[in-house]
């Protein structure tokens, strides 16, 4: 009788851990898009896309499929050299202190270049928040610029904003070419409620919006 008392205690317990933990788990709702290795063979000549690149400010809606989302953040500040861990876009004393973030329809995540793959950090859509002009919250892809100054400690107040400006415009710059060759419409902007950004990403308070990045097809 004792025996069967504790088997069923512990079918009872297993099915309210399945019934409690689980839906824990899953609400968090933590998902991991794995990026695919960036195409570096098939691209239009530098010169041309110098030629070409541009900002604009009208986006189709249509999604970037997974190859080219992967290319255009491997281009904006992948692993070019895994051997050493540096990136396609320089930084000052190789800090790496610029992150992106990117903010889709279905939430906001985080780019991981170490391990190419984006981090869903939030599932709400807060494309609306990510600038003051109207086209952010319909474009597909906003990329969020965020200096972790966990990563300048070192780094006096001036150096801190020119580093993290400076930083960020070859970031921005990589992603203009790659969106010049890759037929991509995008506007880097300076344009934004960042306190409200900020509150919206749950950012820590050593972590600062540099400037955001609207990347779509153009519209027609
Ligand atoms: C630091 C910086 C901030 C910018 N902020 C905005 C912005 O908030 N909104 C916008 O529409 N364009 C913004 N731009 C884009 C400029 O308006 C644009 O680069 C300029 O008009 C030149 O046009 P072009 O990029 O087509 O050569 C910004 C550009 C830079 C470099």
């Amino acid at each position: 009788m004792i025996k069967v008392k504790r088997i069923f205690v512990l079918v009872i317990s297993f099915i309210m851990a399945i019934f409690c933990v689980y839906p824990i788990i899953y609400a968090q709702g933590v998902e991991t898009i794995k990026l695919l290795a960036p195409q570096t063979e098939s691209s239009k000549p530098l010169m041309q896309a110098l030629k070409e690149r541009k900002s604009l400010r009208e986006f189709s809606p249509k999604e970037l499929p997974l190859q080219v989302m992967s290319d255009l953040l491997w281009a904006a500040n992948g692993i070019n050299r895994p051997g050493s861990g540096h990136r396609t876009a320089p930084t000052a004393m190789n800090l790496q202190e610029i992150d992106i973030y990117v903010a889709k329809a279905d939430g906001l995540y985080l780019f991981d270049a170490k391990a190419n793959v984006l981090l869903q950090v939030a599932a709400e859509d807060i494309r609306a928040l990510t600038g003051s002009q109207p086209f952010v919250k319909d474009a597909p892809v906003n990329l969020i610029f965020v200096a972790d100054l966990s990563k300048m400690s070192k780094t006096s107040a001036d150096d801190i904003n020119f580093y993290s400006g400076t930083d960020t415009g070859f970031i921005s710059q990589n992603v203009y070419l790659y969106c010049a060759s890759a037929g991509l419409a995008t506007v880097v902007r300076g344009w934004i409620d960042k306190p409200a950004l900020s509150k919206a990403m749950k950012l820590r308070p050593d972590q600062r919006i540099t400037l955001a990045q609207t990347v779509g097809y153009p519209k027609n």
